[in-house]
């Protein structure tokens, strides 16, 4: 057989201890160990956006533009960042000057390939992140989320394909946040990508529900090009498929990766240590055990523990087998959307006010009302109907590029920075302030 090495994305820096340890990895966790994972073999890190933004400001007290220049500083091999298109990093639609310099500068300071995602799939919503990537010289991988309901057909994530890569998309995503894609479906999947594409095809699933390892492999015979993988302490549970036991499982195979595994171990012991001190300095419960449940409700990775820590907040932990009830009722009356950020919070938090409250649609947030009037972007199918009357009312439906309505925002924001006593901000702490305004604020107060 032709040899047809398989290239690997390490999550460890992102997904990783974002799904397991609350994106709390801070630059001085990574910094001893960035040469040796340079030199590892890997075909690109990815190290940035996601939550890494937030959370770099809102708990870890650093600059994330700061942590970008300096993993660029110590990697050669090429970072890759996860952008919610029109989002952005944030969960609201940005205007469109905002999307372009925000992708521009997150190359210009070290970001090679960008993954761009849109929640609902709605391509619209990825049209100018698309260009401003390419625009900026960076790769362009175009994303298909996954998930599984009666809109979402192999022939429609074929289709979708076939328009990121119209649209110039570099390669191709296949993102399955909450590890619902079985084995013989991604092989099914990739084959028929294969098929019809030109470009390389990644990856992306979660072990959530226990299949991750077995994913991987189908797809890799069925000659997907990239797959996500996790060094072990943050792989497995909520997170990706670890990256020790694919490269054994593929070493001496055509698919072998030629990484060598004792590079990975000594990888690995460094990293044990961090999770551990980042379980005790900021108490979290990193130990989470696979839930094939999820196969039911669809509850993607990092949401699962946040769900649970919410509740309890709530004092209605003990309504949690309700919820997991509730979301899959709630995912169908607001027209399927795949659950990943910002729609796993827009259904998680109706559904949890379903349940807290006992009547159903009692009380509806902006963001659901938002959803269900099209200002997110096409929902799959159809929002029940019911559901529709008691969220828009009188509001208008939106049916062109949400983004077409929201002028551009650059310009203001740099008065409003002014206003707030930074008249002199540079345009990394425009984009800051633009993501999180409150957090960057009060970042600004103790760092500038
Ligand atoms: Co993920």
């Amino acid at each position: 057989m032709e040899k047809k090495p398989v290239k690997i994305v390490e999550t460890v820096l992102r997904d990783g201890h974002q799904s397991i340890a609350a994106t709390r990895m801070r630059i001085t966790d990574m910094l001893p160990v960035l040469e040796k994972i340079d030199a590892a073999g890997y075909y690109a890190i990815e190290a940035w956006g996601g939550a890494t933004f937030d959370s770099c400001l809102r708990f870890l007290n650093e600059d994330p533009w700061e942590r970008l220049r300096t993993l660029k500083k110590h990697l050669k091999t090429p970072i890759q960042m996860l952008l919610r298109g029109q989002n952005v990093l944030g969960y609201n639609n940005y205007a469109d000057d905002v999307v372009t310099e925000f992708v521009k500068r997150s190359v210009d300071n070290g970001v090679s390939i960008i993954r761009i995602f849109d929640a609902l799939n709605d391509t619209r919503n990825l049209e100018t992140a698309m260009r401003a990537t390419k625009a900026a010289g960076g790769h362009a991988q175009g994303c298909i989320v996954y998930t599984i309901s009666p809109y979402h057909k192999e022939e429609n994530f074929v289709q979708l394909g076939k328009e990121l890569v119209q649209m110039g998309a570099d390669s191709i995503c296949i993102k399955d946040m909450a590890g619902l894609m079985r084995p013989y479906a991604a092989e099914k999947l990739v084959k028929a990508l294969k098929a019809e594409l030109d470009v390389p095809i990644d990856l992306h699933t979660h072990f959530t529900s226990g299949m991750g390892d077995m994913t991987l492999l189908k797809a890799i015979e069925a000659g997907c090009d990239i797959v996500d993988t996790a060094l072990s302490p943050f792989a497995t549970s909520t997170s990706q498929p670890c990256t020790e036991s694919l490269v054994a499982t593929l070493e001496g195979t055509p698919y072998d990766t030629g990484i060598a595994l004792p590079k990975l171990h000594e990888l690995a012991d460094h990293f044990k240590a961090v999770k551990a001190s980042l379980t005790k300095d900021f108490d979290l419960h990193t130990n989470i055990p696979i839930d094939p449940k999820v196969l039911t409700f669809q509850i993607p990775g990092g949401m699962l523990s946040n769900l649970i820590n919410q509740m309890k907040q709530m004092g209605i932990g003990d309504k949690y087998e309700q919820l997991l009830e509730e979301m899959p009722r709630v995912r169908a009356e607001l027209g399927y959307p795949p659950l990943v950020t910002p729609t796993s919070q827009i259904v998680g938090s109706m559904a949890v006010m379903n349940v807290a409250l006992g009547k159903r649609y009692s009380m509806i947030p902006r963001e659901v009302k938002d959803l269900a009037r099209g200002k997110y972007g096409r929902t799959p199918g159809p929002i029940d109907p019911e559901v529709l009357k008691l969220a828009v009312g009188n509001l208008p439906i939106i049916t062109h590029r949400p983004a077409d309505d929201i002028p551009p925002q650059l310009e203001s924001l740099k008065a409003k920075l002014a206003e707030a006593g930074y008249p002199n901000a540079d345009i990394d702490d425009v984009l800051t302030y633009a993501s999180f305004p409150e957090v960057a604020l009060n970042f600004f107060k103790n760092n500038r």
